[in-house]
């Protein structure tokens, strides 16, 4: 069959600065999901998208075309209203657990289809894992029954919503063209459209651990989002929030389910639990239940005994104790003061240096690997203290992780004591007797270049989560 259009010519255009048209993307979307388009040619067309941007039509039909490439899920029959959530990932983002369980223990239902992790970013399906028994991949008929008697679902998105994505991020992936708000604000919107719920809340990532570095461009993301959602018939908001340092005080996929748990037991670290509250009161107010009060189920055992229902319904043992690393090192802090850097990136790249994440989708990864923070951001700390303790099943993997930790990834502002300045000599100090004797040798190769700065003065920086709140101004 003839093709109605030709690649290249596709490809100038967008190169030029050009607007593509509607019928050229729905053209280029199909062929290159067909393969008539070769991945080299979507590489360029991906870049030129990237240099020069596109209107907001060209967004919109781009999305489009995307979910025309596969199938659109629907809830029928079901008696509640169906809210989802999406987050553009982050460091220690546990969120999602907590969160679908206990929007559900109002009456909603979450079908929340989630992916596994790649580089620094963990993943949600990653982390359920390391839960026994617990099963990801549900035929539609299970998702569905399990969204009408438990209302909470977690479970990995099925190879046929939006195909021409999952063959485009994996191409932009490898072609440095991840970070263009028109493809991204493309890819998450046509999977989360596909997907068929009512609502949608967006938390909408920014620092170091984000896509997006800074405020505006993390606003102009969440706007975009908003407007393809609320164009298709899904009630979207968003929140654009910190990643600038990592949420919560565990990163890598067990303990973060341990974190995830200790929130829906009443307890878990006040950043956690403040997001999990904003987010859900989003949620539940765009299911129409604007007085709703998440604080409470979270208090009183209504969310945990949903968390258990959502376990148990997909195979998993709730009570059964979660995987724990067989190595273990401890960062000790090299000064005293105020912890006013805990930099995301440096440290999702040491959890994932250690195990919790995988280099290529193929790679398997540790349950039990990970980083435990002994403090967060703004915490003060004494010089010699525990600051973080390291996991892995692999103790050759701690001196890389440790180098991710060096440079300026922790920074320790005054007073500074006599022990400390000693403690900022070359390589990490470590907390007196905490190395287990197996880990020894996997340290003495030393952390590399960096260590921790200490920034002799400057006032506490508190920590404000939720930066902006974005809706349709319609
Ligand atoms: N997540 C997605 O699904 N797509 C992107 O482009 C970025 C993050």
């Amino acid at each position: 069959m003839a093709e109605i259009f030709d690649a290249v010519d596709v490809i100038i255009a967008k190169r030029d600065g050009g607007e593509l048209t509607g019928p050229q993307i729905d053209w280029v979307v199909d062929a290159y999901t067909r393969g008539v388009v070769a991945e080299e040619q979507m590489s360029a067309l991906a870049m030129a998208i990237l240099l020069n941007g596109m209107s907001r039509p060209e967004i919109q039909r781009w999305t489009q075309a995307m979910i025309a490439s596969g199938k659109r899920m629907a809830w029928p029959g079901l008696n509640r209203p169906t809210v989802d959530k999406h987050s553009t990932g982050g460091v220690g983002d546990k969120i999602t657990l907590p969160l679908a369980p206990l929007v559900a223990s109002f009456g909603p239902g979450v079908p929340q289809l989630s992916g596994r992790g790649l580089g620094h970013t963990g993943g949600t399906l990653d982390k359920l894992e390391s839960i026994k028994g617990w099963r990801a991949d549900l035929t539609e008929a299970e998702l569905l029954s399990q969204l009408d008697r438990v209302g909470a679902v977690i479970c990995a998105a099925g190879p046929g919503l939006a195909p021409a994505d999952k063959k485009l991020y994996a191409l932009r992936d490898v072609t440095g063209t991840v970070e263009s708000i028109p493809l991204i604000a493309s890819s998450i919107m046509s999977k989360k459209i596909a997907e068929g719920a009512a609502h949608l809340v967006l938390d909408v990532k920014c620092g170091s651990g984000a896509f997006m570095k800074d405020q505006v461009r993390a606003e102009e993301l969440a706007r975009v989002m908003v407007q393809l959602g609320t164009d298709a018939g899904l009630g979207t908001t968003a929140l654009v929030t910190d990643m600038s340092a990592p949420l919560g005080r565990t990163i890598g996929n067990a303990l973060e389910v341990r974190e995830a748990v200790e929130v829906l037991a009443g307890g878990g670290p006040p950043d956690v639990v403040e997001l999990t509250v904003a987010l859900a009161r989003e949620m539940l107010a765009a299911s129409g239940l604007p007085d709703a009060d998440p604080a409470a189920a979270l208090a009183n055992g209504s969310a945990m005994d949903s968390w258990r229902a959502m376990i148990q319904a997909q195979g998993g043992d709730p009570a059964a104790p979660l995987p724990l690393a067989r190595h273990h090192e401890v960062l000790a802090a090299p000064a005293t003061g105020r912890l006013t850097r805990l930099d995301a990136l440096a440290v999702g790249t040491a959890a994932w240096r250690l195990g919790a994440g995988r280099a290529r989708k193929e790679d398997p990864v540790q349950a039990g690997a990970g980083i435990e923070l002994h403090a967060q951001l703004g915490d003060h700390v004494t010089a010699g203290q525990p600051l973080a303790t390291l996991w892995t099943d692999t103790p050759d993997r701690f001196a890389r992780a440790l180098e991710a930790l060096g440079a300026n990834a922790i920074e320790i502002t005054g007073p500074i004591s006599p022990t400390a300045e000693s403690a900022t000599g070359p390589g990490y100090p470590v907390a007196p007797g905490a190395r287990p004797p197996g880990a020894q040798g996997a340290t003495a190769a030393g952390p590399g270049p960096g260590h921790p700065t200490v920034a002799p003065t400057g006032p506490p920086r508190p920590r404000q989560l939720v930066l902006a709140r974005i809706a349709d101004p319609r």
